[in-house]
């Protein structure tokens, strides 16, 4: 066999020999990806031949230490869909103070049950406002008060060491405006002004004709005018987060040697923040563009490559059927993408006792490819976006979820979040807030019900179920954000609380409100894992059992099928299972076996039901 790369001997040794094989499976997919987006660029040629080498060249340099999860990985073609696999998400600092201090929360994450770490952004951001850390302003380093990339292999080697990974935020679609690159373009050097997009007012002005404001009240228009650019440089989210030129093939490479070099240290994924957002096209709102899918896609392959252990997920809160082709192509694209639709959807069919808009969602969201898996969750550190929705729920329905959740009148304690016009504005606050949790109330309050049987039902869903940080205890909104002059005109600061370390302690006494949700927390994940031993399997589909408030779906795919029930209404409802349910059934939750056609589900009760 030939070398794949004229510049390199042939293979001999088993990892060259691994990397041979991959590398003539996966560059002609990763060169058509590529020519889609660039093959007409008169820079092609140069740049196709230059990463070629590159992608060779990073895949041999694999470390040694994470070789073994590679082919572990590449051997098992279902691994992504194994179930077990809950995720945790959370602020460093918020949740540890540190890096080294996360280090010493494992167990507590462990205790949880979770396989999963992903801390929102860590690399070293821009002085100041940083939106929370998406604006880096260098991806090699760490942001110096977190630790530095010691603490970030370290941790990702106590993670390896206990089968855990980390995940880690590339904020791929913008730099911070004091990134190397950004100052060296502002200091007029060409090759970096091709990094940015800089529009004279009249481009600009028919730009932003077609977009929407994601911030329009704190970050209005789409362009600032940078007098150093000689222009108004495109800035999406705020005016410090430049966006990147995606049409010029050198950042391309950049954001791949980025991902790489994150890998090598021991990062097993990574969420690609505001991937809708990749690429820009006249005329258009500038969102899910062909070419933005087709360049997710071109980087799952150079990493099949380089490091195929390594998942991609998709942080595209549009609507399903934009975020869907973000799985690519054959699957070839995300390994996960976060389930928006289903997460909304479940807090509108909430609010409504009414699982209609659920149903909807999740039949749709059954059309994603096998390979790929779904992030399932309740809550995040963003503000719930209704707007998402309207391709399954009413323009009515989306303004009363949006009044019921931030404008108080039903349980809820969310508030509202801006919105561009047109849209209904999105919610923000904590999972237990919105889920009508007071400070002070019990475990079988209305309140602890309605967050458990949220959670219940992610776990049961086909993907990994992700637990927003401080949910497994019912953390409540922080109010502080306020006082702080660099959080305040930012509310979902709202939903970004400190950990509380002395309710955490308190899932050990019996009877308290965080024993009792740690424990339910803890079991779902448990029973979740303890699934795919029962062979249950297949993605989630919706079943209509005749009540609109009971939310219900079967998996039916494995050896055993999985029916979940969960009752939306604080009142009970009787329930008719079909079969073969109706013959006999066990709840997984309870262990119970049970027998006849009805089933009596309490206030927001969840059963998870298979068959004998
Ligand atoms: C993503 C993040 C959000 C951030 C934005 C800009 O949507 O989740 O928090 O503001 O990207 O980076």
């Amino acid at each position: 066999m030939t070398s794949p790369s004229p510049s390199v001997p042939p293979a001999t040794a088993p990892h060259e020999k691994d990397v041979e094989r991959r590398f003539l499976a996966g560059w002609p997919r990763l060169e058509a990806r590529l020519a889609e987006v660039y093959g007409e660029d008169p820079r092609w040629a140069t740049f196709i031949a230059a990463l070629k080498e590159k992608v060779w060249a990073a895949a041999i340099a694999r470390p040694p230490a994470l070789r073994a999860l590679d082919v572990q990985r590449e051997a098992s073609q279902d691994w992504l869909n194994l179930p077990g696999q809950g995720a945790y998400t959370f602020y460093v600092d918020r949740f540890a103070g540190d890096l080294p201090g996360v280090r010493e929360r494992l167990d507590y994450l462990d205790d949880l049950g979770v396989h999963w770490l992903h801390p929102l952004p860590l690399l070293k951001p821009r002085p100041g406002d940083s939106d929370g850390g998406f604006a880096v302003a260098d991806y090699r380093q760490i942001d110096p008060r977190l630790g530095d990339m010691d603490d970030l292999e370290a941790l990702a080697a106590d993670l390896r060491a206990r089968d855990m990974g980390l995940i880690l935020d590339v904020v791929c679609n913008h730099t911070a405006r004091e990134h190397a690159w950004a100052q060296a373009a502002r200091a007029g050097d060409p090759a970096y002004r091709e990094y940015y997009i800089t529009l004279d007012a009249e481009a600009a002005a028919d730009r932003e004709r077609h977009l929407i404001d994601v911030f329009p009240d704190t970050a209005p228009g789409s362009f600032t005018y940078d007098p150093d650019m000689g222009g108004h440089v495109w800035t999406t989210f705020y005016p410090f987060q430049w966006d990147l030129n995606y049409a010029n093939p050198a950042v391309f490479a950049e954001m791949l040697a980025v991902l790489v070099f994150l890998a090598s240290k021991g990062v097993q994924g990574f969420r690609l923040d505001s991937a809708p957002y990749l690429w820009k096209a006249a005329g258009t709102t500038s969102r899910n563009q062909p070419q933005a899918y087709a360049i997710v896609e071109a980087w799952h392959e150079a990493l099949a490559i380089i490091a195929p252990s390594v998942v991609l997920v998709a942080e595209a809160i549009e609507s399903l059927d934009d975020v869907l082709p973000f799985f690519g192509r054959d699957g070839r694209g995300c390994d996960l993408a976060y389930n928006n639709a289903v997460m909304t959807a479940l807090w509108g069919a909430l609010a409504d006792a009414d699982a209609g808009v659920f149903n909807r969602c999740l039949a749709a969201s059954a059309g994603k490819p096998r390979r790929a898996a779904w992030l399932n969750y309740v809550r995040c550190h963003d503000d719930l976006i209704w707007n998402a929705l309207a391709a399954y729920a009413s323009p009515e329905d989306l303004a009363r979820w949006s009044a019921f959740y931030g404008q108080g009148g039903g349980f809820s304690h969310g508030r509202a979040f801006q919105t561009a016009p047109g849209g209904v504005p999105s919610t923000n606050g904590m999972a237990a807030a919105l889920a009508g949790l007071e400070p002070g109330e019990g475990p079988h309050s209305a309140g602890a019900r309605r967050l458990t049987l949220l959670y219940g039902i992610v776990h049961a869903l086909d993907g990994w179920p992700l637990i927003y940080m401080g949910d497994e205890l019912g953390l409540p909104n922080d109010e502080a954000y306020a006082d702080d002059p660099l959080r305040a005109a930012d509310g979902r600061w709202l939903h970004r609380p400190a950990m509380d370390w002395s309710a955490a302690g308190r899932r050990n006494q019996a009877e308290t409100l965080e024993a009792e949700l740690f424990a339910r927390f803890r079991h779902f994940g448990a029973r979740a894992r303890a699934l795919a031993a029962q062979g249950v399997a297949g993605p989630a589909r919706p079943v209509d059992l005749g009540s609109p408030a009971i939310l219900a779906f079967e998996r039916t795919e494995g050896a055993q099928n999985l029916l979940c029930l969960g009752n939306l209404a604080e009142a009970p409802v009787l329930a008719t299972l079909p079969a073969p349910f109706s013959a006999a059934a066990r709840d997984v939750l309870t262990g119970q076996n049970r027998e006849g056609v009805s089933i009596e589900l309490g206030p927001y009760e969840l059963v998870w039901l298979v068959t004998p």
